[in-house]
């Protein structure tokens, strides 16, 4: 059987290059790469709504945000299915019977749950969707019966949560789902992309994102205020790569052809890093250099994000047929899921047969 791909995104906002590098660049060379069979890239709005019940407005109007997104980083409808979640019922249906298969305690320590409710400050008012997502998580997957999760590492619980359910679903009912693998960026600065404040997690509240649909100024001042290391204070000082911001985005972004271009007198980032280490190249000049490295990264995707932002029509038409491609194929799956559930009834000839002679032998 050929290999199958789902992942997707909440539409909670505009998509930035964290999302960029830890994952869409990569579906965007896997897409390309001829090696899957299928791919399904899901805006996940109902995921969103677990946590943003009383904001449906901003659920709505980021789906659109995100298409333009991924199709700006060069996702093709004509080589992925893309579809919002919500479109497909049959995804609430599974996840219902999933429920099941899953404890409270085992919910209670998903670390991505944990951590999530603690950065929400949920603590005793957590949503019930919102502590059960892992499982509408695991129903999105195997819907498609996807073989390939390409996501980021914060994700990794999720993917296990998934195999556990299909595991335990196959042992109970029998062999029916298919176990996902999960696929990290092989980059390691592309893993975990920190904000351009140096924090850990790049957050819209935190104002630290660089964003796919930033404009070249913007990701200009954004460069250029990045954090680096405090205690390079004059030029001749030597500076500190570790938690250096501006490095571990050259390290995620930096193509060796651009020193050629940019910064002829360096022949590759680790002679950069030399100089910077033993003292007598400042900040400015490297982050010079890499606002030349992410505006060449971002400059086509934003170009043709303009383009596609005039026609918004064709961005929901693409979805809506998504959508539709994607409805069928997770209606299959519910059918297989219901069949080896022995809920099937009226398909279910056996069982009909069987209740009939019962009564004929009274
Ligand atoms: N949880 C993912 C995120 O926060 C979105 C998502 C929902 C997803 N369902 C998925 C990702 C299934 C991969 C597979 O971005």
């Amino acid at each position: 059987m050929g290999k199958i791909i789902l992942t997707g995104d909440r539409p909670t906002g505009r998509l930035h290059i964290g999302h960029y590098a830890g994952s869409l660049k990569r579906r965007v060379e896997l897409q390309n790469s001829g090696e899957f069979e299928k791919i399904y890239i899901m805006i996940a709005d109902a995921q969103a709504l677990t946590d943003n019940a009383e904001h449906p407005e901003k659920v709505r109007q980021n789906i659109v945000e995100v298409a333009l997104d991924y199709m700006a980083c060069g996702l093709e409808p004509e080589k992925s299915t893309l579809f919002i979640q919500s479109m497909v019922p049959e995804l609430t249906e599974l996840s219902f019977y999933y429920m099941n298969l899953v404890t409270v305690s085992r919910l209670q320590r998903n670390p991505t749950v944990k951590s999530e409710i603690q950065m929400r400050n949920f603590e005793s008012s957590i949503p019930v969707g919102f502590f059960t997502y892992p499982i509408s998580q695991a129903a999105d997957i195997t819907a498609f019966k996807a073989t390939t999760v390409p996501v980021g590492e914060d994700q990794e619980p999720m993917i296990e949560q998934t195999r556990e359910i299909v595991r335990k679903f196959n042992s109970v009912y029998g062999e029916t789902l298919v176990e996902p693998e999960i696929l990290l960026p092989d980059n390691k600065a592309c893993l975990r992309l920190p904000g351009t404040d140096g924090k850990a997690k790049m957050s819209k509240s935190l104002g630290n994102c660089i964003y796919l649909a930033d404009t070249e100024e913007e990701v200009k001042r954004k460069v250029m205020s990045m954090y680096t290391d405090p205690d390079h204070i004059r030029v001749e000082d030597p500076g500190k790569l570790e938690g250096n911001t501006v490095f571990t985005y050259l390290d995620a972004f930096v193509r060796t052809e651009y020193f050629a271009e940019y910064l002829p007198d360096y022949a590759n980032l680790d002679e950069l890093k030399g100089h910077y280490k033993r003292g007598g190249l400042g900040d400015v000049k490297v982050k010079r250099f890499l606002n030349n490295v992410m505006q060449e990264e971002l400059a086509p995707i934003r170009k043709k994000r303009k383009e596609l932002e005039q026609d918004i029509p064709y961005i929901y038409e693409v979805l809506r047929k998504g959508s539709q491609a994607a409805e069928s194929v997770a209606a299959e799956t519910l059918d297989d899921v219901k069949k080896s559930m022995k809920i099937n009834y009226f398909d279910d000839n056996a069982l009909i047969t069987e209740q009939t002679e019962k009564y004929k032998n009274l």
